[in-house]
């Protein structure tokens, strides 16, 4: 497993701007990306109130599973994910929930209308009575300690060179880390990969600073939804600068700061830093 400070890789570098790629997906084949940061604070505390097993939430393509089935193993902890969509009970599972099963983590999947109560006080009361010596971390990771795991992301000469910071969003606490770990001399840019608009008035209960942006106009139908424009986007990326991209969050971030670009929006000489979150586990199967 790489540790900090994770690969920089230059994309452009001409009189306009400056932008490279921080490469978080090359961490780890399965805690990639800033899943590696949002865990890593998670599972201390797990081990230190003795916990003996994590329990989370996810959709069958979930980074955030995968890589907490893997994290569990490797600390002899048990692990169960509870996975969206009763539907998927009787079918056969797809690549990602078979390598989460291997890693040893029980799936329970359960029908949409109960997982939306995921984040529900007496949900997750009655989830810890039942199983008392778990872990409950939060769909997507997200939870202070995940944010406490953000805040080391990047690293202090990284946060001196580069004005802008450009990462996905999808529950909010990635860029919650990066927003807390620098300062007005960096400014933050998050692409919402979600049609709902929430994310901006959730953000602001993540952090009380304000050098951050959340552009909205990027999601391409929402969550996992994909156009043809994106995959030639992310295709031709790949045979130019060949740096693998996924079509849930970072095919549509570096789609965002790329047409930002063309738009002047960034001023001149800018030095921007685009996030690799990870996410590459599940790309076979969205990617035609
Ligand atoms: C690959 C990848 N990038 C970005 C994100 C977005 O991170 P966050 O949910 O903290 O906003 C996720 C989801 O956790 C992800 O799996």
């Amino acid at each position: 497993m790489l540790t900090n400070p994770t690969p920089i890789e230059h994309i452009l570098h001409h009189s306009h701007c400056v932008l490279d790629i921080k490469r978080l997906d090359q961490i780890h084949p399965f805690v990639s990306g800033n899943k590696f940061f949002k865990l890593k604070y998670n599972i201390q505390e797990a081990i230190r109130l003795k916990k003996d097993t994590l329990i989370t939430f996810g959709g069958a393509y979930s980074n955030h599973i995968l890589a907490t089935a893997y994290s569990a193993q490797q600390h002899q902890l048990q692990s169960i994910g509870i996975i969206r969509g009763d539907e998927l009970r009787d079918k056969p599972l797809n690549t990602t929930l078979t390598q989460a099963h291997h890693f040893g983590m029980q799936l329970e999947f359960i029908d949409r209308a109960t997982y939306k109560q995921r984040h529900d006080d007496a949900f997750l009361l009655q989830l810890q009575q039942h199983y008392p010596n778990s872990y409950i971390i939060p769909e997507g990771g997200t939870n202070h300690l995940a944010i406490q795991g953000c805040q080391d992301i990047l690293t202090t000469a990284e946060k001196q060179y580069y004005d802008f910071i450009c990462v996905a969003v999808g529950t909010g606490g990635t860029i919650a880390g990066l927003i807390e770990s620098t300062t007005s001399k960096n400014h933050i840019l998050g692409i919402s990969i979600l049609k709902e608009n929430f994310l901006q008035q959730h953000i602001q209960t993540l952090t009380t600073q304000s050098h951050w942006t959340l552009h909205h106009h990027y999601h391409f139908g929402g969550y996992a939804k994909i156009s043809d424009e994106l995959i030639h986007f992310i295709k031709k990326f790949e045979q130019t600068y060949h740096i693998p991209l996924e079509p849930i969050y970072t095919g549509k971030m570096v789609y965002a700061v790329f047409d930002l670009i063309s738009q002047n929006y960034f001023p001149k000489h800018s030095k921007i830093l685009l996030i690799h979150s990870g996410g590459l586990q599940g790309k076979a199967s969205l990617m035609p």
